[in-house]
C-alpha cells in the first residue's frame, strides 16, 4: 500500500488529483483505514502487532500525503508566477503626447513669478461693459480706442443700456478688483482681450496680463523695482537692459512704456543696440481710484499691462504671431513644452 500510494502521489498533478488521492488513502472509506477496520477479524494475538504496524503506515502515509500537498501548492505559485510575470525587455507601447501651448506656459510662467512677489490672480469677462472697458478707466467718449475699428461691439445686456464690448485690454480687472475688495490689492489679470485687427503681427483675439497694486505709499520706484525684476526673472538674464519710456495711457498718470534691450537682426532678447516695446505701465489715475471708491489721498497704486504672444515670441524664438491660432500639430511639438 505505501510502494503504490508514493506512486499515486507522484503522478498527482493538481490540488484536485492530490485529494483524490488522499480520500483513497486516508479517508474515512479509504484503503488504510479499511485495513483498520479490519483488524477486529484477525485473532487477539496476531491483532497488536497488526495494529502497531498500520499505525505506523497510517504516520508515514499522512506525512506523505502532507508533503507532497505543499510541493503541488508550490509549484502551482510557481507556474503562476512564470504566466503572469511582465516581460520588461518589451518595448513600450508609442503613444502620443500632448504638450502645453505657449501661451498656456507663458501665463504659468508669469503668475509664478509674480506670486513670489506677493501678486494673486484675479479675473473677468470677456463680455465687458463699455463701462468697465473704457469709461471707469478714466477714457472718454471720443478716444480713439472706442471706434468700431478698434472695438468689437456686442448687443447691450438690457434695452436702452449701451451696447457691451469683447473686452480690448484686461484693464477692467483693475476695475471690478478695485470694486471687489478692500485695499491693499496686489493682483495680476491673465486673459483674452479682443480689437479688430488682423495681419501678420495682430490677431484680432490675443492675450494680456493686467498687473495692478494699491497700497499706502506706493511711488513710481516701486513700479520700476518691480517689473525689473520681473522682466529679467522672465527672461532668465540678471542683467537685461530695461528702458522706462513716459506715454499716454487715460488711466495712469504718468504712463511709460516698458522697453528691453534686443538684437533686431537676430531676434535675440538681452543681445544687439535695439530696444522693444514689452510693456504698458503707470501710476493708477486718481479718478480712476475715485471711480473704484478709493480716497487718492490715502491709497496709491500702480498698474501693467503686457501682451503674453509677444513675451513667448521673444523668450522662444516663435517668429509668427499667427500660428499660435491655427492648431498645427507640428507647431505645437514644436513649441510647446511637456506637462
Ligand atoms: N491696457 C494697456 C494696453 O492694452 C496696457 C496698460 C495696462 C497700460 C495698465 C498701463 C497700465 O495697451
Amino acid at each position: 500500500l505505501k510502494a503504490e500510494t508514493v506512486a499515486a502521489l507522484a503522478a498527482a498533478r493538481t490540488p484536485g488529483e492530490w485529494d483524490a488521492v488522499r480520500v483513497g488513502t486516508l479517508g474515512r472509506a479509504g484503503k488504510l483505514t479499511s485495513l483498520l477496520r479490519q483488524l477486529g477479524t484477525f485473532p487477539p494475538e496476531e491483532r497488536k502487532a497488526r495494529g502497531q504496524a498500520l499505525n505506523v503506515l497510517r504516520d508515514e502515509l499522512s506525512k506523505l500525503v502532507e508533503e507532497r500537498g505543499r510541493e503541488i501548492e508550490e509549484e502551482g505559485l510557481q507556474a503562476r508566477l512564470v504566466a503572469e510575470r511582465v516581460d520588461v525587455t518589451q518595448p513600450a507601447e508609442l503613444r502620443a503626447e500632448g504638450k502645453l501651448h505657449p501661451v498656456s506656459r507663458a501665463i504659468e510662467e508669469i503668475t509664478a513669478i509674480f506670486g513670489a512677489m506677493g501678486f494673486g490672480v484675479a479675473d473677468g469677462p470677456d463680455i465687458e461693459s463699455q463701462w468697465h472697458n473704457f469709461s471707469a478707466l478714466n477714457t472718454p467718449d471720443h478716444h480713439p480706442a472706442r471706434t468700431e475699428q478698434d472695438t468689437f461691439y456686442l448687443p447691450p445686456e438690457k434695452e436702452g443700456a449701451l451696447p457691451r464690448v469683447l473686452r480690448t485690454q484686461t484693464s477692467g480687472v483693475q476695475i471690478r478688483t478695485m470694486l471687489e475688495r478692500e485695499p491693499p490689492l496686489r493682483i495680476i489679470a491673465p486673459g483674452r482681450t479682443y480689437r479688430a485687427d488682423h495681419d501678420a503681427t495682430h490677431s484680432p483675439m490675443f492675450h494680456q496680463c493686467e498687473g495692478l497694486v494699491i497700497e499706502k505709499g506706493i511711488t513710481l520706484a516701486h513700479l520700476k523695482g518691480c517689473l525689473i525684476e520681473f522682466l529679467r526673472v522672465y527672461f532668465n538674464d540678471p542683467a537685461l537692459p530695461v528702458r522706462f519710456r513716459a506715454s499716454y495711457f487715460p488711466f495712469t498718470e504718468p504712463s511709460m512704456e516698458v522697453d528691453i534691450g534686443w538684437s533686431k537682426a537676430s531676434g535675440e532678447v538681452g543681445k544687439g543696440d535695439d530696444w522693444l516695446e514689452v510693456l504698458g505701465a503707470g501710476m493708477v489715475q486718481p479718478r480712476v481710484l475715485a471711480n473704484c471708491g478709493l480716497d487718492p489721498a490715502e491709497w496709491q497704486g500702480f498698474a501693467f499691462g503686457m501682451g503674453i504672444e509677444r513675451l513667448a515670441m521673444l523668450k522662444n524664438g516663435i517668429p509668427d504671431l499667427r500660428a499660435f491660432y491655427e492648431s498645427d500639430l507640428r507647431w505645437l511639438q514644436h513649441y510647446g513644452t511637456s506637462p
